[in-house]
């Protein structure tokens, strides 16, 4: 069935309990346990983007990102299970590459799981190629 949605906006304070239950729902995304005052740096914040669907007011979908000079990178994209394969997805990508654009930003670059073959087609649709960039990473 086709779940639609009413809007595509940016994240607000009052969606952060929601958003944060989304990301912390996929494990493929979130490494680390999200928590909303940490999720809460994300928005009023002209460093980081941060994008969600709504569907009757209650987040369906969540895109968040940051800006370090012309560079921006995505972070996260959770779309819940049963809005996905509807185009919800794509429609936070349009809206994020907008804003990082506006933000003065010239590559945007993302880290997907090498498994996860369906979000690589989903980024290679949306024009974004594969590098041969190792990644490294620490954790705090
Ligand atoms: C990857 C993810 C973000 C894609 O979101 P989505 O809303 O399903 O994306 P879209 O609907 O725009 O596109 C996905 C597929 O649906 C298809 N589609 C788009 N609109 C459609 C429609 N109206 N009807 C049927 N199919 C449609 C697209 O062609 C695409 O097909 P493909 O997977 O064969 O390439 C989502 O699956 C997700 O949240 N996955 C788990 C988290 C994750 O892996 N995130 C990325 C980590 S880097």
């Amino acid at each position: 069935m086709i779940k639609k949605i009413d809007s595509v906006r940016r994240l607000q304070r009052k969606d952060l309990p929601e958003a944060t239950k989304l990301l912390n729902r996929e494990r493929k995304t979130a490494f680390l346990d999200w928590e909303t005052s940490l999720l809460s740096r994300t928005v009023n914040n002209r460093n980081t983007i941060g994008v969600v669907a709504l569907n009757r007011g209650k987040v369906v979908a969540v895109l968040i990102g940051g800006v370090l000079g012309c560079r921006g990178e995505i972070n996260h994209c959770v779309i819940a299970p049963e809005y996905r394969h509807n185009g919800i997805g794509g429609k936070l990508v349009k809206a994020a590459l907008i804003r990082f654009a506006r933000l003065g930003v010239r590559r945007v670059m993302l880290d997907v799981i090498r498994k996860n073959s369906q979000a690589i087609r989903f980024w290679e649709s949306h024009g974004l190629r594969k590098t041969d960039d190792i990644h490294m990473e620490i954790d705090l």
